[in-house]
């Protein structure tokens, strides 16, 4: 949730408003450490942001179910879709470290789509989709939720619902590349939903 304080020209009033998203905001300025060819290669924000009009996807864990079998995997088969949609570039972002990103991307043979080691979880937390997995022993973890980011502003978020700590309930509909591609479609049809 974001907060905003407006205040009033020639008057003590304070407003507070509260946005649900970050709609037009840029997203937080991180810097992460990829492994590539058995180097470490320093990358940050603008590395994945910057000039292009990118879906980023964020998910609670590498290798788990719902990731594995569905999220990661549609949005591999639907990248040409998403290209014709105007989406230059998909990224699947965990709170994961780079090594067990990239055994992922081998596992799941992805060829479209790239991920970001979001080790830190600084890029989750600044974004406010941190929370934690303790019930299930995986410590602090992203929220599931999905956004279009165009030159480094966000254009269109895609959280699911109820985002809480250790909660047993982990959402998937919203962030899928079903519901994204959705949006998509509905923008080429002049009508934004
Ligand atoms: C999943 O199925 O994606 C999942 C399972 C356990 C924890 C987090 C995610």
């Amino acid at each position: 949730t974001k907060f905003k304080y407006v205040e009033g020209e020639g008057s003590k009033t304070t407003i507070l408003i509260m946005f649900d998203d970050k709609i037009n905001m840029q997203v937080p300025h991180v810097h992460f450490r990829v492994r590539e060819m058995g180097e470490w290669v320093d990358t940050n924000t603008d590395t994945y942001f910057k000039d292009k009009r990118v879906i980023v996807f964020s998910l609670p864990g590498a290798f788990t179910p719902t990731c594995s079998n569905q999220q990661l995997p549609g949005y591999e088969l639907k990248a040409d879709v998403f290209k014709e949609h105007g989406i230059d570039q998909i990224y699947c972002m965990s709170v994961n470290d780079s090594f067990v990103m990239n055994a992922w991307a081998q596992d799941q043979k992805l060829e479209n789509v790239k991920v970001i080691p979001d080790g830190n979880g600084q890029f989750t937390q600044e974004m406010g989709m941190l929370c934690q997995k303790r019930d299930k022993c995986f410590g602090e973890r992203s929220w599931r939720y999905a956004m279009i980011v165009n030159n480094g502003v966000i254009e269109k978020m895609f959280v699911e619902p109820g985002k809480t700590d250790d909660t047993p309930e982990d959402p998937y509909g919203e962030s899928s590349p079903e519901n994204v591609l959705k949006y998509l479609q509905s923008l080429n049809q002049g009508n934004s939903i």
